[in-house]
């Protein structure tokens, strides 16, 4: 099993991003904790952070192929990005939608995912642990 990890804007700054909100765990030590556990379930990981939209796309595209499933935080893109919600619903790879936290308690301009329906699970609110979480959705959906 093959899994693209896809990370958005600002996450590249976790750890020192807004610590009351995020936490103070960093994207590297997710990545190697996620890394980790996807070695002990027999998946092969490649992981990407993008700040830029087209950049994320460009990665989705090239990787389609290799990938049998995709997990994506796409941080505020979540929000607006008809593009990335295109991108993921044109390469058709199963998609588990990720926020560290829950998107329902905050402001209302984040309740809204445009994301949501072209994904088939999602984990939100639950820190970096959601990261893993998202790891068996993923594959518990694909096996079933
Ligand atoms: C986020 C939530 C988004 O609203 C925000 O723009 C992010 C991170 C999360 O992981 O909780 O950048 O996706």
């Amino acid at each position: 099993m093959k899994v693209l990890v896809l990370n958005g804007p600002n996450l590249n700054l976790l750890g020192e991003r807004e610590p009351a909100v995020y936490g103070r765990t960093t994207l590297a030590e997710i990545d190697r904790d996620l890394k980790k556990l996807a070695k002990s379930l027999r998946v092969s990981l490649r992981s990407y952070q993008r700040n830029g939209e087209g950049e994320l796309l460009d990665i989705l595209h090239k990787q389609r192929n290799w990938a049998d499933g995709l997990l994506i935080n796409p941080g505020a893109y979540t929000h607006y990005s008809y593009a990335l919600r295109d991108g993921i619903a044109s390469v058709a790879l199963p998609a588990i939608e990720i926020h560290l936290s829950d998107i329902r308690k905050r402001e209302p301009f984040r309740r809204k995912s445009v994301i949501r329906d072209v994904c088939i699970g999602r984990v939100m609110g639950k820190g970096p642990d959601g990261y893993g979480e998202a790891l068996k959705l993923l594959l518990k959906k694909i096996r079933s």
